[in-house]
């Protein structure tokens, strides 16, 4: 790579935000300008972190300084990483992508025709859109959104089933820990030692965003792929990772469970072979225990550096339904689910040239 990208974080100090401090500091393609936030303007990064991290920041990024967006100078950046609240992500993201790139983990344009909801792992072909996304508006740069971190786990599961077998129906029931809030988030009160069965906004989200995710692009939008998708969210207990139960039905019948296995085992996804820093040579882990996977044993203890960019299925069994499969899947909802998974999206970009 012939030169280091400089890239200027927004939303830096929250949960999604410092998992782009993380993922950037050290990048061998990119080098952190500024950081930009809303509270912690004129403070020192390493007082403003929101919530606890056993991340060893450096000092010299401890000692940056928070701005105002207003303070971002355009012209010495070549990417902005944003992980802000969506009503404002609007209009800050708007404005910046009418000369620079920028990656998002906000919905604010998750749902327009000519915008990714970008998973290269899944869907990397859709970064095409681009062109017309840039043309349509009269952007000299673009925006490209991350799913929201739900779908994400459930999306990477299902796609090698989807090309394999196609999909009939979805159903899913979440279990999505308490950093899926941000900070402060859910109230210690409501959550400790409990359970909450619902998540504002989260299940039309996961549903609508799955859809776009498998979608084609014809002509100057991304159509939806079109099968039948319900599921139900709840704010468990756990720090890190969205764990679901997920039930679907194949169109094609499958031999066995281990043919199921195989097919996941055997999943490179769309990074594969383009030497990105955060792409996990086997996205998919897959367990035969059926006590596996488990937020504590397989993402807060951490294995290697990519275990947060990994999906981890396990307890694949047939069910009663004709094609009928179920399994429990888990994915860090900050690693690849925001932050990180944000910095694997400029990755690609950067590998196709597009940036
Ligand atoms: N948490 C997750 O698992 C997750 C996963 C996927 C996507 N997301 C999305 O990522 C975004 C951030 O979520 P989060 O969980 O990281 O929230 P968070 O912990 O509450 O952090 C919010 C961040 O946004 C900054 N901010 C707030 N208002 C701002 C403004 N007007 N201008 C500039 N910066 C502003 C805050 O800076 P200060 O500290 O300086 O106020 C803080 O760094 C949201 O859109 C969320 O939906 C989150």
């Amino acid at each position: 790579m012939p030169k280091k990208y400089r890239a200027s974080v927004i939303g830096a100090t929250g949960m999604a935000g410092q998992q782009f401090m993380e993922a950037l500091i050290g990048h061998p393609w990119f080098e952190i300008i500024s950081l930009h936030g809303h509270a912690s303007i004129g403070k020192k990064f390493g007082e403003s972190i929101r919530g606890f991290t056993s991340y060893k920041y450096p000092e010299e990024i401890k000692e940056m300084t928070v701005t105002d967006i207003k303070d971002l100078d355009l012209n010495s950046i070549d990417i902005v990483f944003s992980a802000i609240p969506s009503g404002y992500a609007r209009e800050i993201e708007g404005e910046i992508a009418t000369s620079k790139p920028v990656i998002s983990t906000a919905a604010a344009y998750r749902y327009e025709e000519d915008v990714p909801i970008f998973l290269p792992i899944v869907n990397g072909e859709h970064y095409r859109i681009l062109d017309i996304q840039k043309k349509k508006r009269g952007w000299k740069g673009f925006i490209v959104p991350g799913p929201n971190c739900t779908a994400i786990g459930l999306a990477i599961s299902l796609y090698p089933i989807l090309k394999k077998y196609g999909i009939k129906s979805v159903h899913m029931v979440s279990m999505q820990a308490i950093t899926g809030a941000g900070y402060p988030g859910v109230a210690s009160y409501d959550i400790i030692a409990n359970v909450i069965p619902h998540i504002e906004r989260e299940e039309r989200k996961v549903m609508r965003e799955i859809k776009k995710i498998f979608g084609t692009i014809i002509e100057d939008k991304i159509h939806d792929l079109e099968f039948l998708i319900d599921c139900k969210c709840n704010r468990v207990p756990s720090i890190n990772g969205h764990m679901e139960s997920v039930f679907i039905e194949t169109v094609k019948e499958f031999e066995d469970i281990e043919e199921i296995k195989q097919t996941l085992r055997d999943f490179e996804g769309q990074t594969a072979g383009l030497d990105l820093p955060n792409a996990p040579e086997h996205p998919i882990k897959v367990f035969d225990d059926p006590y596996r996977p488990q937020p504590r044993i397989d993402l807060d203890n951490k294995g290697d550096e990519k275990t947060g960019m990994r999906t981890y299925v396990g307890g694949i069994e047939k069910t009663n339904f004709i094609n009928g499969l179920k399994f429990t899947v888990l994915s860090h909802n900050t690693e690849l689910g925001a932050g990180r998974g944000g910095v694997l999206s400029a990755e690609y970009l950067i590998a196709k040239k597009y940036i």
